[in-house]
């Protein structure tokens, strides 16, 4: 019996057999990938690159015992020295302990990190929610200032729209600071105990736990008795409410459009004043495309000094449905200018010396070795959507020549051997 492929994960590959999947076709990968390493770049973003495995006590400490991802969702093993190990959920922890491991803080007074890499979480999976999912990015470390904040909610509003991205919804709150949200969980909690038994399962849970999660419950009837809720935005001391209406006035000047949502809370407990969320209405019940926040006192809690740092993440899994949900133009496989088909074995010498000679001129071509009929390799041409095609003989190689047959017109050119790579060079600038 054949292996499968683990529930949850999937295979990138250069086209997918399924047509609903062209999400998962490796060029829209690299060329996603490709748009992503540009904008982190033009923004100060420097790559990092952590382990995809990490002590667990990071992620509890990092992320919160209280959190989902910590309490049901860590893929979480003992290795053969009987240490505890958890695959990243997620790749602000990671980060944070390799700037304090390596005193990155001490070299440069501000840090600008990005990564693209695996995830893992183990949720049920549906559409847009996988046990291993894709991520980008990037984590500003050293500015409490909310121009930090600004640029980086403007790096993510430029990398959607040079993506192709529209219409998509930027939700912005502040989850204050200690004394803040110390003040705001008081009143939730004088709210919420009269309504405590009508509340779902899990948000009676987070009463205790973390009141604020509450906040951003999907039950319904949780949602109709958090309507007369007291509001965070009302509980903001004087510090927090500055960074939270200053960066609102910076981004109306960059004129990036915004929601305030006083609900919005995100899911990880690491979060200080700023949170954000992005959706995409073309994504379903998994809306959210990407989101973050500033976290503040997260350094310090993992061992680091008081350092003040602001960071967001997207999926790329979600990103790349949305481009195709929206009809992106996006660009096609890479596919090659020219494919030799050689008759009989000094052509097959031949056509592999023009072969290598090309791809040293940087053309990408193909050709074939099997020597099977006619109708066959080209059928093979024509899948791998060769532009042209030649078919070498012994009458060509006595000519020095060779006829270039357009895949797409029919037309033909005669070339000689010589002059295949400027005609090739001069096809391509014409096009
Ligand atoms: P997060 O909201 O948990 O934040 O994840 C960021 C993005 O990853 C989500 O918006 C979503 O697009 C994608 N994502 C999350 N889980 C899944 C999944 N199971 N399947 C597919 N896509 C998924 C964080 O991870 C924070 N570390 C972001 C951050 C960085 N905050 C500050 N710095």
């Amino acid at each position: 019996m054949s292996i499968s492929i683990p529930k949850g994960t999937f295979d990138i590959l250069p086209e997918d057999p399924d047509s609903k999947a062209v999400w998962r076709h490796s060029h829209l990968w690299s060329h996603v990938e490709g748009v992503i390493r540009e904008v982190a770049n033009l923004y100060g973003f420097r790559e990092i690159r952590t382990p995809m495995f990490e002590k667990t006590e990071l992620f509890q400490r990092g992320v919160g015992a209280g959190s989902d991802i910590v309490s049901k969702e860590m893929y979480t093993f003992e290795d053969k020295g009987k240490r505890s190990m958890t695959l990243r959920p997620e790749g602000t922890a990671a980060v944070m302990r390799a700037i304090i491991e390596k005193k990155l803080y001490s070299q440069n007074s501000i840090n600008k990190l990005f990564y693209i890499g695996p995830m893992f979480r183990y949720e049920r999976p549906q559409a847009g929610r996988y046990r291993q999912h894709q991520q980008f990015g990037v984590e500003a470390v050293g500015y409490s200032h909310p121009e930090q904040d600004a640029e980086l909610l403007d790096m993510i509003h430029t990398l959607y729209k040079e993506l192709g991205l529209v219409d998509l919804k930027f939700m912005i709150n502040s989850v204050g600071d200690k004394e803040s949200r110390d003040h705001f969980k008081l009143r939730l909690k004088e709210y919420l105990l009269p309504l405590l038994t009508e509340l779902s399962e899990d948000s009676q849970r987070r009463f205790e736990i973390n009141p604020l999660r509450i906040l951003d419950s999907k039950n319904e009837k949780d949602q109709e008795l958090l309507q007369g809720a007291p509001s965070i935005l009302d509980c903001l001391n004087e510090a927090s409410g500055e960074h939270f209406y200053s960066l609102l006035h910076l981004l109306d000047r960059l004129r990036i459009p915004y929601e305030v949502n006083k609900q919005l809370v995100r899911g990880l407990d690491y979060y200080d004043k700023t949170v954000f969320e992005i959706s995409s209405q073309q994504l379903g019940a998994q809306n959210s495309i990407g989101g973050g926040g500033r976290y503040d006192g997260l350094i310090k809690k993992l061992g680091g000094p008081d350092l003040p740092a602001v960071g967001f993440a997207t999926g790329i899994e979600r990103v790349i449905q949305t481009l195709i949900a929206q009809e992106v133009d996006l660009p096609v496989a890479p596919c090659p200018t020219l494919f030799l088909i050689p008759l009989g074995d000094a052509a097959k010498e031949k056509c592999f010396e023009v072969l290598h000679q090309l791809r040293r001129e940087r053309i990408h071509c193909e050709m074939d070795y099997s020597g099977k009929k006619l109708k066959q390799v080209m059928r093979y041409a024509n899948a791998i959507r060769a532009k042209s095609v030649a078919i070498i003989g012994d009458n060509e190689l006595a000519a020095k020549q060779i006829d270039l047959k357009d895949m797409l017109s029919g037309d033909t050119k005669t070339v000689t051997f010589e002059g295949l790579i400027d005609h090739i060079r001069n096809e391509k600038t014409v096009r």
